[in-house]
C-alpha cells in the first residue's frame, strides 16, 4: 500500500466469485413475513473476488483463480475484475452451473443476513488450480477462503509451500478446517465465530480469543489475525500479541468487510510490513468498506486510504 514502491506486491487469489443482489430494508423479516423493502443494489460479491478486488485496488498486481457459469452474470463479473486490472485468464466457465449469486439483507442497523448459492463455485477443482502454477509460484501471498471446495485451497498451498510463498487461509464461512489445510496455512484470519468453529470451543471473552489464536499457533499457523468486529483486531505471531482497536465509524453494510481486511492484509504483508502493522492498515480499509452500500461497491482505493481521516463525529 505504498505509493512509491516500485515493484508491486503480487497477490493470488483462489476462491469464490458471485453476484450480489444487496436488498435494504428496515429490518431483517422473520419468517412467513412480507413488507416493503428501501431498495435493491446489484454488484459484485464473493469472498475469493472481493478479497482479489480489494488488494487490486490497493495497488496489487492480483491474479485471481475461480470458476463462474456461462452466463450473463459472468460476463459482468469478469469485465468487473479486467476493470480493476485483474488477470482474469484462471477463471474457468462451468458448463452446467450458473456463476454463484448470494442474496443480502442489510437492514437500518447495518445487520445482515446472506445466503449463497455457489453454483459454479462448488465446480472449483486441484487441476483449476494447477493451471495457476505460475501465477501461484510468482506471488508473494496466495489466498484461499471456504467459499469453494477444500480440494482446491490445499492444492494451491501446496503449490505455494513448494514455492516458499506465504499462505493466507480465511476460514470463511464457518466450517470445521482439516489439520492438513490448517497446518498448510501460513497466516490465517478468522473472525470469531470461525475461530470457535475451528477449536471446537465458544469465543466470547478477551481471555476466549487469545487461547483460541494461541491453539491455532499450536496446530501450525504461524500468523493469526482474529478480526473481532467492534472490538478490533488481536494479532498473534513469534514476536507476540497485539491489540489493535476498532477503527470508530458510522457503519450501513458491514458486508465484506473481512475480505477487506484480509485483502489489504495479504497486500502490508507482501510489502514488508510487521503482521500488527499491516492488520492496522487493513483495518482501516476495512472501516472505509463499512461506511458504504455493497461489496465490492464499498472497496476504496490506494489514493482514499492514505488520505483517510477518522470522521469529526466519531472521535
Ligand atoms: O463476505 C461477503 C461475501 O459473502 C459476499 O460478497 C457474498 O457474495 C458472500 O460470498
Amino acid at each position: 500500500m505504498n505509493n512509491a514502491q516500485t515493484t508491486r506486491p503480487k497477490i493470488t487469489v483462489v476462491g469464490s466469485a458471485n453476484v450480489d443482489l444487496t436488498f435494504r430494508t428496515p429490518r431483517l423479516p422473520v419468517p412467513g413475513e412480507t413488507f416493503a423493502g428501501h431498495s435493491l443494489h446489484q454488484g459484485m460479491g464473493g469472498k475469493g473476488a472481493n478479497q482479489a478486488v480489494v488488494a487490486a485496488r490497493l495497488g496489487a498486481d492480483v491474479s485471481f483463480v475461480a470458476r463462474v457459469g456461462n452466463d450473463g452474470f459472468a460476463t459482468q463479473a469478469i469485465d468487473a475484475y479486467k476493470n480493476d486490472g485483474i488477470n482474469t485468464k484462471f477463471i474457468r466457465h462451468s458448463k452446467d452451473q450458473p456463476t454463484g449469486t448470494a442474496a443480502i439483507l442489510v437492514d437500518d442497523e447495518a445487520e445482515n443476513c446472506i445466503i449463497v448459492v455457489a453454483g459454479a463455485n462448488a465446480e472449483l477443482c486441484a487441476d483449476d488450480v494447477r493451471s495457476a502454477k505460475t501465477a501461484i509460484e510468482a506471488a508473494d501471498v496466495v489466498i484461499c477462503q471456504l467459499e469453494t471446495p477444500v480440494e482446491a485451497a490445499i492444492e494451491a498451498f501446496k503449490i505455494a509451500r513448494a514455492a516458499n510463498v506465504l499462505t493466507m487461509l480465511t476460514p470463511a464461512p464457518a466450517k470445521l478446517v482439516t489439520d492438513e489445510l490448517l497446518a498448510l496455512s501460513d497466516a490465517c484470519v478468522p473472525n470469531k465465530t470461525e475461530i470457535a468453529a475451528i477449536t471446537g470451543k465458544a469465543v466470547e471473552t478477551e481471555a476466549d480469543c487469545v487461547l483460541a489464536a494461541q491453539t491455532l499457533m499450536q496446530r501450525g499457523v504461524r500468523q493469526v489475525a482474529l478480526t473481532m468486529g467492534g472490538e478490533g483486531v488481536l494479532t498473534l505471531d513469534h514476536s507476540g500479541m497485539s491489540r489493535i482497536p476498532a477503527t470508530q465509524v458510522k457503519a450501513v453494510d458491514t458486508t465484506g468487510a473481512g475480505d477487506a481486511f484480509t485483502g489489504a492484509l495479504a497486500v502490508s504483508l507482501a510489502e514488508g510490513l510487521p503482521l500488527s502493522d499491516a492488520a492496522s492498515r487493513a483495518a482501516i480499509v476495512a472501516a472505509i468498506s463499512v461506511t458504504r452500500i455493497g461489496t465490492q461497491t464499498s472497496f476504496p482505493s490506494l489514493d482514499e486510504v492514505n488520505g483517510w481521516n477518522q470522521p469529526e463525529e466519531t472521535k
